[in-house]
């Protein structure tokens, strides 16, 4: 049985990872992969329960610590429950966000020093990359923009620009560091283009490995 490819997408907030995801879901379906789609923090009954508790306004009080260990907690339930057993079952997984986003988020964006997350990935994921990471990236005050029209923000969207500028480079830092493994997306561009470029870049992956 061939291992199934991990696709992880990352981006701040209205970056258009969830309308990316659709488009991926239909292309990649039509090539006959069976593929489980899946998101963090959430994907599991624990995660989805830790979620509704980090992006709950009312834990306005929740410590840099705190939300770092729940957010591996999720994680380390969601590879154990979800993404590990597709995988070896030959199924792809496509996943809005993973462990990147703990190093942008809970690193960059709330100083959680980089060796603590280091040390959470290798117990939590035991080490699982995804395969590829699409990473999209928009200036801050246009993902805003576009969020803004969801409703109400959450504990996470109501941080400041700063936030969300350390955020940003925080992930594109870690695009540089890793570009076997990822490709930088220009989420600026249409929905279309966007879903174009993104379809380019996992082209790759649909190579049958020797
Ligand atoms: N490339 C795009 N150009 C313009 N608007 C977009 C684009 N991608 C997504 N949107 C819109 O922006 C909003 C946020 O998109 P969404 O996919 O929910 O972002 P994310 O999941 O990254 O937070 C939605 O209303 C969506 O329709
Ligand atoms: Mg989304």
């Amino acid at each position: 049985m061939t291992r199934g490819r991990f696709i992880s997408l990352e981006g701040g907030e209205g970056a258009g990872k969830s309308t990316l995801l659709a488009g991926l879901r239909e292309y990649i379906e039509q090539q006959g992969i069976d593929l489980v789609q899946t998101r963090e923090p959430g994907g599991t009954a624990l995660g989805e329960a830790v979620r509704s508790i980090v992006l709950d306004p009312a834990h306005r009080g929740l410590s840099g610590e705190s939300e770092l260990l729940l957010m591996f907690a999720a994680r380390a339930q969601l590879v154990r429950e979800v993404i590990e057993p597709a995988l070896a079952a030959g199924r792809w997984v496509l996943c809005d966000r993973f462990t990147d986003a703990s190093y942008a988020y809970q690193g960059g964006g709330r100083g959680q020093p980089v060796a603590r997350i280091q040390a959470l990935e290798q117990w939590a994921t035991e080490g699982l990359r995804p395969d590829l990471t699409l990473l999209l990236d928009l200036p801050v005050a246009t993902g805003r923009a576009r969020a803004a029209g969801r409703g109400e923000a959450d504990r996470i969207e109501v941080e400041a620009d700063a936030f969300f500028e350390r955020v940003r480079a925080s992930y594109r830092q870690r695009a540089a560091q890793e570009p076997d493994r990822f490709r930088i997306v220009d989420a600026s561009q249409s929905i279309e283009a966007v879903l174009r470029a993104s379809l380019a870049a996992i082209a790759p992956l649909f190579e049958v490995s020797p």
